[in-house]
């Protein structure tokens, strides 16, 4: 593969100064080496490379407007480019406010600045999700609590909530947030925690950086929370290459938010600040990369769910291998194809399917390890666990890139369909 051109063609004589190292071409990732990380044995032939779970999936349009944007100057997380992703992203989403910012946890922590999160203060989530969701809210000194999530969604149950949040009302403490999170391209029952939680006053974030695309009665996940975050990492159905956004229906909450991501800084000649703020801003140069990848969004989720849909059909016939269901109230992306693994029925667990893809140079991963089993939140409150801990112990993410080939899927499918040692009854 060609690679980028690193070093401008400017003239400039400052350049020079530049050590010799800076010019030297970027080693290409494994997953696009055919020399290196190559799996040994059978398998080799037809995976000639490492098969990664969720690799970043270039359009062609990334350098053209990567170029456009170094010779107009504007690199700076400011200026029209942030504006343009800004508004692509408004566009693919329906949110009437966006934010562009640094990563999806930068937008978690403004949304938990903005509804005025401080220490003691309760903030409330499922466990089984990743730990970005809640780590700024703990780092702002709130106190985690963790709900466990429905067999049939495998996101937060509303039900559960309503009863803990009835009880915290006897008590008289509230959480001061609820945040509700999309799984695996797959939206929360969104209306239902809103429901509950509106009655009760509580503000719900949704954690919707792993549902971009992601539908939730006929709209876009997240969509109705007081904020919702996104995520652009090198991972996601779509990526800017790191980077993320901070959505809300209302203006208000953005433009604070805003302020608080460019050191809120105040207007003045002078720095003025009558509060600290955060360097969260979106780098052009990364919005730039965003922007040639939003335009793909539909792509992406069409080519996601066509490789689910081939795993579905493929473990259709082994016996103890389900795939993670998607509710009737949207439509999931199946950023990450999920399967679980009951070693009885399979005659395999789950680590047992991962080493077998490790060792044909295919990379999988368990489901998320519920957030109350990590040594991290050892003391934080919890109500139930016991669907997210079985999820944990049972789930493995498969590879799921839009740009894997149906060569390379139908090699995953029969390194898992060997490891079935029941099939034959
Ligand atoms: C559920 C969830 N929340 C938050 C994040 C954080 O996003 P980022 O990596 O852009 O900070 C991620 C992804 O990494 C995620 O999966």
């Amino acid at each position: 593969m060609t690679q980028p051109r690193l070093v401008p063609r400017s003239a400039d004589p400052l350049l020079a100064f530049r050590p010799p190292e800076a010019r030297q071409a970027i080693p290409a990732r494994p997953d696009r080496r055919a020399d290196t990380l190559a799996p040994t044995g059978e398998d080799a032939a037809i995976v000639p490379r490492r098969l990664h779970l969720s690799p970043p999936h270039l359009t062609g349009g990334e350098l053209d407007l990567l170029r456009s944007t170094l010779e107009s100057g504007w690199v700076a997380p400011a200026g029209p480019v942030p504006e343009a992703f800004e508004a692509a992203i408004a566009a693919a989403t329906g949110f009437p406010h966006v934010l562009a910012v640094a990563s999806g946890t930068a937008a978690l922590h403004l949304a938990y600045r903005c509804l005025g999160l401080g220490p003691g203060d309760e903030v409330w989530t499922q466990t089984l999700t990743f730990v970005a969701t809640i780590a700024p809210a703990v780092q702002m000194g709130a106190i985690p609590r963790f709900l466990d999530v429905t067999p049939e969604s495998w996101t937060l149950d509303p039900a559960l909530l309503g009863r803990e949040l009835a009880a915290a009302a006897a008590r008289g403490r509230l959480p001061r947030a609820v945040v509700s999170v999309g799984l695996y391209g797959q939206s929360c029952d969104l209306d239902a925690i809103l429901a509950v939680c509106d009655r009760w006053g509580v503000p719900v974030v949704s954690d919707s950086a792993e549902t971009l695309g992601a539908l939730y009665r006929g709209r876009h996940a997240g969509r109705g929370a007081r904020f919702a975050a996104l995520s652009f990492n090198g991972n996601k159905i779509v990526t800017a290459g790191g980077g993320g956004a901070l959505c809300a229906e209302d203006p208000l909450p953005i433009a604070r938010a805003r302020h608080l991501a460019a050191q809120a800084k105040e207007p003045a000649p002078h720095y003025q600040h009558e509060t600290t703020g955060y360097s969260y801003g979106l780098s052009s140069v990364l919005a730039s990369v965003g922007l040639a990848q939003i335009a793909a969004l539909e792509e992406r989720v069409a080519a996601r769910r066509a490789i689910f849909a081939r795993y579905a059909a493929a473990f259709a016939e082994l016996p103890g291998v389900s795939l993670m269901p998607e509710p009737p109230w949207g439509r999931s992306t199946r950023w990450l194809s999920v399967a679980l693994f009951d070693p009885e029925a399979f005659g395999a667990d789950r680590e047992a399917v991962r080493h077998a893809l490790a060792a044909a140079g295919i990379e999988s991963r368990p489901v998320w390890k519920p957030l109350h089993l990590q040594p991290a939140f050892r003391d934080a409150p919890a109500a139930g666990g016991a669907v997210a801990a079985r999820l944990f112990e049972r789930g493995l993410c498969l590879p799921s890139g839009s740009a894997m080939t149906e060569a390379e899927q139908a090699v995953v499918i029969e390194v898992v369909r060997r490891c079935c040692r029941r099939r034959f009854g």
